[in-house]
């Protein structure tokens, strides 16, 4: 218990830490004061032009190997920017072994992928770039392609300096990624508007501080600013277990099964969970986190209205990233 309490308490203050930046970009109106989990900006600042260019990209299939695959078969903006299946399925039908967690809101994240090997939107995309399940390729191979395309060289030709490259294709797809913002009915309750979510809503987001998941989950991005155990009271993932987690980044025995604390923004729209797609429904995710990340039990009323919470974080996808290609 008591090192539950002392990692609530550190998990607070990052959150109060991380509130101050969201802040500063808003004209927040009647914020809600003191609340650790903190809204979206109102307005987010991007270069249109550049988002445009990396939303082409996005779809891009050219991007894979056997050009058949592009980032939006994965992260699908109508299934909450994620795929809806267990497993990806990549070039040749090749079949990852990791569940894909939404692209929006991405920029958010302190770090990227559930072991957190990526530092930054950019370094992820090169990761993705040679994955063997992703699109099994090189940038000189994609550059190639990309090449002999005169409209898209001219496009980039007239945003970037340098014309398109390994650096101009990376820096337009991070800027739409960072675009992809997705402002709830939440965010809009803890900007003031009091009749935003219902009262239900209210209570489910009371229990969800007041049970604790709130240690974990919180932040403008309600999770994504820390690492954590999956299985802090007891083992969740058994040590023949596939994803060792942030141990396959650094190596150390205290980061096995430590993941990035996914965040729980649109989580009603990406079933199934956790990154080993353990759990088929958001009941049956909620159902483990108080098992093994907690330790207790809740009367079942009580994870009802937490779903129902959950359920407020689910977004408006931003429109320039809908519109026509
Ligand atoms: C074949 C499916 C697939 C494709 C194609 C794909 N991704 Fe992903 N993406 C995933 C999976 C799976 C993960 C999680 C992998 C991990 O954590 O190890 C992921 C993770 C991410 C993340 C990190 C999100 C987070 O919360 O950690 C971002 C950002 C992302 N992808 C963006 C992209 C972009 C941009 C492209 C195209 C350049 C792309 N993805 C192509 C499957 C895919
Ligand atoms: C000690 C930290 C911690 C606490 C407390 C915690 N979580 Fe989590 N949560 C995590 C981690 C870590 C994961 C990712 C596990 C994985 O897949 O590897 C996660 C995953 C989830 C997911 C699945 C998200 C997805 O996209 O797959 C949901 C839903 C969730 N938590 C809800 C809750 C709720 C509700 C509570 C309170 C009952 C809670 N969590 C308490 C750390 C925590």
């Amino acid at each position: 218990m008591f090192t539950f309490r002392l990692l609530a308490l550190v998990a607070m203050l990052l959150g109060a830490a991380g509130v101050r930046a969201a802040d500063s970009v808003g004209t927040s109106m009647r914020l809600l004061p003191d609340e650790p989990i903190r809204p979206l900006p109102e307005k987010i600042e991007f270069n249109a032009a550049k988002a445009a260019l990396g939303k082409r990209l996005f779809f891009d299939t050219r991007f894979s190997r056997d050009n058949k695959v592009s980032c939006a078969n994965c992260h699908d903006f109508a299934k909450g920017g994620a795929d809806g299946r267990a497993r990806p399925v990549g070039v040749d039908g090749r079949v990852g072994m990791i569940n894909v967690p939404t692209v929006f809101n991405s920029g958010f994240n302190f770090r990227q992928l559930w072991n957190g090997k990526a530092e930054t939107l950019e370094h992820q995309i090169d990761l993705v770039i040679t994955n063997p399940n992703v699109f099994d390729t090189s940038w000189t191979s994609v550059l190639a392609k990309l090449s002999l395309d005169a409209e898209l060289v001219r496009d980039f030709k007239n945003v970037y300096l340098g014309g398109l490259s390994r650096e101009s294709a990376m820096d337009a797809l991070a800027e739409f990624e960072r675009s992809l913002v997705t402002p709830s009915r939440f965010d809009a309750y803890l900007r003031g508007d009091a009749n935003a979510i219902s009262a239900e809503e209210k209570q489910g987001y009371a229990r969800f501080k007041s049970y604790g998941c709130i240690a974990c989950h919180q932040g403008i991005n309600v999770g994504g600013n820390m690492f954590q155990v999956f299985g802090v009271v007891r083992p969740y993932l058994k040590p023949d277990d596939a994803d060792f987690g942030r141990y396959l980044v650094t190596g150390r025995d205290s980061d096995k099964f430590v993941f990035k604390v996914p965040s729980l923004r649109n989580v009603a729209r990406t079933a199934p969970y956790f990154h080993n797609a353990s759990a088929a429904s958001l009941e049956e995710a909620v159902d483990v986190m108080f098992k093994y990340q907690l330790g207790r039990s809740a009367p079942r009323a009580d994870k009802t209205l937490i779903v129902k919470f959950l359920n407020s974080l689910s977004g408006q996808v931003p429109s320039h990233a809908l519109a026509e290609k």
